[in-house]
């Protein structure tokens, strides 16, 4: 018996996909529960040898896109995170969600999911007390045990710990890679010469305490993102490259049609910005980006949904987000990718914290030429009223902004200001005021933040998901399905198989020749020796291997394999010598 989350999908028949992907990952290597043999703990998983090799590939794919193509750079910061910086980015106020506890049998929930699921209304963004009201209203029970529930509180996901062995310091395990980069800031603005746009990633773990997660790696309490936080002019959100892709279509759910219960929109790029749907050139090109990437790993459009949040959805630090959606046979639309516009809101509030300047210092093309108005005292006058003081009452109006002197003489005729807590009435006599054209060579803003966010976990979920193939063929006049998963070749994890054909003679020496040589060739093979050759194809078919090399007794005469490709499953002979390169091509074709 399987334990650990497998209790709860192995609950189901096996008619979903999502349970035959579940059954072939997990009895061939690619998720497990995790703590298996202490029962296993739920909201986490392992990545057995090929799901771990399946995510490194989509990983690199992913660093393909944007640190290569797009020219981000990537950081890599600490997880344990100390409490002031999740104090300032809002997370240790804002990081919640509602939580109930069954008042019979004690377990806990997350409300606004079994609300969901038991009401079927969306009440993403709803508050407690709205929450609390549904429950009475549509009866809504402890999915358990069918009891009352408590009211609803509000549940902090962040795992807390202490830093180090005096535990003075507190701190948590970080919820987003996010915030490592806008800690870094500083520097990172100083390492692209203060110019903006520039594009930082982070790939790695994030730690949220998720109330009751029961949907195996789309509900994880560890698990891995990778983000690009992309800094840009507050005032500039245009994109150098929106010209390429201003005629490509996406299907946009936006806040507007949801709340008028519309279908979404089929909308190229160009119209989605003129009607105003997606807000700038750079998130449009970003939820393109993505798409694009989830698309070169076997996730196809159709199967994809681009849905904006509802203004009570937006995460605290939002001020617009689409959500890349997935669809699924179990747990209906799922959200992979996030994609925000998080404006100034993290370097503000990491300046004010820590009382730093995260701002950048942006040289104009040219200088310009503005207007101001300076004071000019009245020596004199100022000299006979305030005598000794006089000089310090000037430097101290130097310092203040003109225009509010200036504002108050007209309103009140008197400008008071302080001196060693002395008090010192300034009056239209002691001063004038001068309009002068000053040059000014640049200016210090707090660039906005657009930012995807990739959740590779579920991503991982999508592919096998999607790419899991089930067809039925005739053999030997009998039916015979072949389930699969139908990987695109650069992702797949094992990219060759290699089989003699009989453990006998010389055909596993030349076999196991190839299967070196094929590894030092950069290529990662399977070698399987063991059962009939049908038994083998199927096994390989099975983890997604695109081609399986055979050696068999002709071998021993015209030194040549036979290739078969996993998809159409035709054969060809080929000559060792040219085997490396056969394959080389294949690969270099799809990738
Ligand atoms: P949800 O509403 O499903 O809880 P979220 O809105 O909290 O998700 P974000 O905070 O936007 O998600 O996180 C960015 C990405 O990180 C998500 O798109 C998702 O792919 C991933 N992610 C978030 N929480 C989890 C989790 N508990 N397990 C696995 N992946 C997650
Ligand atoms: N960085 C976006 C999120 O994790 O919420």
């Amino acid at each position: 018996m399987i334990i650990g989350y497998d209790d709860y999908y192995f609950k189901e028949v096996f008619s979903l996909n999502h349970d035959k992907i579940v059954n072939i990952s997990t009895k061939r290597g690619f998720l497990w529960p995790s703590f298996e043999i202490y029962s296993g703990v739920a909201g986490f998983t392992d990545y057995g040898p090929l799901g771990a090799m399946l995510k490194s590939n989509v990983i690199e794919k992913w660093r393909k896109i944007y640190v290569v193509n797009e020219g981000f750079y990537e950081i890599e910061s600490p997880s344990v995170t100390p409490e002031e910086v999740l104090i300032a980015s809002g997370h240790v106020s804002n990081f919640t969600d509602p939580m109930v506890q069954c008042l019979e049998c004690k377990d806990v929930f997350r409300l606004d999911h079994i609300v969901e699921e038991q009401a079927n209304l969306s009440v993403d963004g709803y508050t407690n007390n709205e929450l609390d009201k549904i429950v009475v209203e549509k009866n809504v029970k402890c999915p358990i045990c069918g009891a009352k529930l408590s009211e609803a509180w509000n549940f902090n996901l962040m795992f807390r710990t202490n830093i180090g062995p005096k535990r003075n310091k507190s701190g948590y395990m970080r919820p987003e890679t996010a915030q490592g980069i806008f800690i870094m800031f500083k520097r990172l603005s100083r390492f692209f010469k203060n110019k903006l746009p520039f594009g930082v990633v982070q790939l790695g773990k994030a730690y949220r305490n998720e109330i009751s997660p029961r949907q195996g790696v789309i509900r994880l309490r560890e698990f891995t993102q990778a983000e690009a936080e992309i800094f840009v002019h507050p005032e500039d959100k245009t994109h150098p490259k929106f010209n390429e892709i201003a005629n490509e279509f996406f299907v946009l759910y936006s806040a507007k049609n949801q709340s008028e219960n519309k279908e979404a929109l089929t909308l190229t790029a160009q119209v989605a910005l003129d009607k105003k749907i997606v807000a700038n050139e750079i998130l449009i090109y970003e939820i393109y980006l993505a798409k694009k990437f989830l698309n070169e790993i076997g996730i196809p459009d159709n199967v994809l949904r681009i849905r904006q949040h509802l203004q009570n959805e937006m995460a605290h630090y939002a001020n617009d987000s689409w959500d890349v959606e997935l669809k699924t046979d179990k747990y209906g639309w799922v959200e992979i990718i996030g994609i925000a516009d998080r404006g100034d809101y993290d370097l503000s509030a990491h300046s004010k914290h820590s009382k730093e300047d995260l701002n950048v210092y942006i040289e104009y093309d040219e200088a310009k030429t503005i207007k101001k108005t300076v004071v000019k005292p009245n020596m004199k006058e100022l000299g006979k009223k305030f005598r000794k003081n006089s000089s310090k009452i000037i430097e101290v109006l130097s310092n203040i902004d003109p225009l509010k002197i200036k504002e108050e003489l007209e309103n009140n005729d008197i400008y008071k200001i302080t001196l060693d807590s002395t008090n010192f009435n300034i009056e239209k006599g002691d001063l004038s005021f001068d309009e002068v054209e000053d040059e000014v060579k640049g200016e210090k803003i707090v660039p906005h933040v657009i930012e995807p966010s990739f959740g590779i976990d579920r991503i991982i979920y999508g592919l096998l998901l999607h790419s899991f193939n089930s067809i039925t063929l005739k053999e030997d006049g009998k039916d015979k399905v072949k389930d699969y998963f139908k990987f695109t070749p650069s992702i797949s994890p094992i990219k060759v198989a290699v089989f003699p054909l009989m453990k006998k003679g010389k055909l596993p020496e030349i076999a196991n020749d190839i299967k070196d040589s094929l590894r030092f060739n950069g290529f990662t093979v399977e070698y399987d020796s063991s059962g009939t050759i049908g038994r083998r194809y199927a096994r390989s078919d099975e983890i997604g291997v695109p081609l399986a090399v055979t050696v068999d007794f002709d071998t021993l005469n015209d030194n040549c394999v036979t290739v078969r490709n996993r998809d159409s499953e035709k054969q060809e002979r080929i000559k060792i010598t040219e085997l490396n390169s056969y394959i080389e091509n294949f690969y270099k074709m799809l990738m």
